[in-house]
């Protein structure tokens, strides 16, 4: 039998987070490409007579979720929710995650810590034994952006991390803005040993508006591979 496909797996792991979801909760819905497929699933539910209501956390969210008839709201009108469902671009067994391939990591992290909680759905070529091998993402406000690099170089120097922190740019070269109008940088530090301490670090600097260390976030992790679904985690 063949291996299934990335985007089998992402549909999977998709499929499995949607079991937990009952009549009437308040869900934070994820961005990405698994993220997307979740809302997809979401909404076949919510064509079939589910209630529910969502938040988005990017404005790409908002248009497929809008447009597939799930009901949204704003974390303004609903500050708490039950269930975050998300994707993201590396995990550890301690379901440390790096998020932010997509650009929406303050959004999703502001909606996951809203959420009581997080479930996310990724395939198993995500894994990894120690974070970092996907470029960090660090969420910058525009104002003073190189002297805000510069303090990101040092302060990752600090800690033994040393490694291009690479502007993201759109295909035209111009500077990728998030949707909260802030610039990110992408970081290429190799196997981050202490997330928590850079975490912590990252998070002193002034003009850092949010990184992708996502610590202590994650309930359940649904890990997608060529033998089914595997849970990480508390999925209850
Ligand atoms: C967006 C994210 C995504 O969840 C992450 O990039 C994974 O994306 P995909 O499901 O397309 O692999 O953090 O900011």
């Amino acid at each position: 039998m063949s291996n299934p496909s990335a985007d089998t797996m992402k549909r999977e792991a998709a499929q499995a987070a949607l079991g937990a979801v009952e009549p009437n909760m308040k869900l934070g819905l994820g961005t990405g490409s698994t993220a997307a497929h979740f809302v997809d699933l979401l909404g076949a539910r919510v064509q079939a007579g589910l209630k529910v209501i969502c938040v988005p956390t990017s404005e790409r969210t908002r248009e497929q979720a809008a447009a597939l008839g799930i009901p949204l709201t704003t974390l303004d009108e609903l500050p708490e929710l039950d269930l975050v469902v998300d994707g993201a671009d590396e995990f550890d067994a301690s379901r440390r995650l790096i998020k932010g391939g997509g650009g929406a990591l303050l959004r999703e992290k502001i909606v996951a810590a809203a959420s009581k909680r997080m479930f996310v759905i990724t395939d198993a070529t995500k894994e990894v034994k120690t974070l970092g091998a996907f470029p960090l993402p660090i969420e910058v406000d525009r104002f003073g952006a190189q002297s805000t690099q510069l303090h990101i170089e040092r302060t990752a120097r600090g800690l033994g991390l040393i490694g291009p922190i690479i502007q993201r740019r759109n295909k035209d070269q111009t500077p990728y803005i998030t949707d909260g109008g802030h610039y990110i940088y992408d970081c290429s530090f190799g196997a981050i040993d202490a997330p928590e301490l850079l975490a912590e670090r990252l998070a002193a600097i002034p003009g850092v508006v949010e990184h992708g260390l996502f610590i202590d976030l994650a309930t359940a992790i649904f890990v997608a591979g060529s033998q089914g679904v595997r849970i990480l985690g508390n999925a209850a």
